[in-house]
């Protein structure tokens, strides 16, 4: 059994305070949790964030790290520095960052590897574009970024891994997909890792994220290979991520 994963990206949004407004209004509704729920605010958030959270359960996440350990990196922030704030989980590879700050697979995979090296845990996301869609190569395409990203994992962290599959033409768009195309890519994304990793497989985790909102969760966390979501926009209200933690698994479908 696979636990479900709830995961916040704040994206660029949020200053230390508001993180701490957010984290006081979200205790207050106590929602029922029925997975690991996790946030990622920005780098400068989490020192005020973390100590809001601290003992709730609610866990730290970071949106991004640099592949080396120290030195001469002007702006980077290492691995030992995110743990030090009481981070657990590392977004790589958001299609923000590889379309705007034009990350490669093979960066990603560098920082993916070292991610393993100090075991933190990394969600990686993936997926393609409209007209990749379009044009019928979304299969392809999210093949190609898994096996490329995943080059040289260190088996014995898969378990630790979570993947995140996000169609970009439905991140902010407010277009998400379907649940039944988020389940079909999630099932194909795990066929995908069964071949390459046996039966480490059934214990990675497949989110789904874009456009995720609280009257489309249940429909998707109903579905047998989408095991959570990675949720933008609908993650900086703190009564609608209440509403996403606490959402109900439809067993008729
Ligand atoms: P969205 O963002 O929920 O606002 O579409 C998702 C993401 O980019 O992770």
């Amino acid at each position: 059994m696979r636990q479900t994963l709830i995961a916040g990206n704040w994206k660029m949004n949020m200053t230390s305070a508001e993180a701490e407004n957010f984290a006081d209004e979200l205790l207050k509704l106590n929602p029922k949790r029925i997975g690991e729920v996790l946030i990622c605010p920005p780098f400068t958030a989490l020192y005020s964030l973390g100590k809001k959270l601290a003992g709730s359960g609610i866990k730290l996440g970071a949106q991004n790290v640099y592949t080396e350990d120290s030195g001469a990196y002007t702006g980077e922030i290492s691995p030992a520095m995110l743990e030090d704030l009481g981070v657990e989980y590392v977004i790589i590879g958001h299609s923000e960052r590889r379309q705007i700050f034009k990350e490669s697979n093979e960066f990603i995979n560098k920082k993916l590897l070292k991610l393993q090296e100090k075991g933190l845990k990394p969600i990686l996301c993936i997926g393609e574009t409209l007209e990749e869609r379009e044009a019928g190569k979304e299969y392809d395409l999210v093949k190609s970024q898994l096996l490329a990203c995943l080059k040289d994992a260190n088996k014995d962290k898969l378990k630790d891994l979570v993947i995140a599959y996000e169609p970009i033409w439905a991140i902010g768009t407010g277009k998400s997909a379907s649940a039944e195309d988020a389940e079909a890519m999630c099932k194909f994304i795990r066929q995908e890792l069964e071949k390459n990793f046996g039966d480490l497989a059934q214990e990675i985790r497949i989110l789904y994220g874009g456009s995720v909102k609280p009257t489309t969760i249940n429909d998707l966390m109903a579905k047998e290979n989408v095991d959570g979501a990675l949720v933008g926009g609908a993650s900086l209200k703190a009564a609608d991520f209440a509403k996403l933690v606490a959402y109900e698994v439809n067993n008729d479908k």
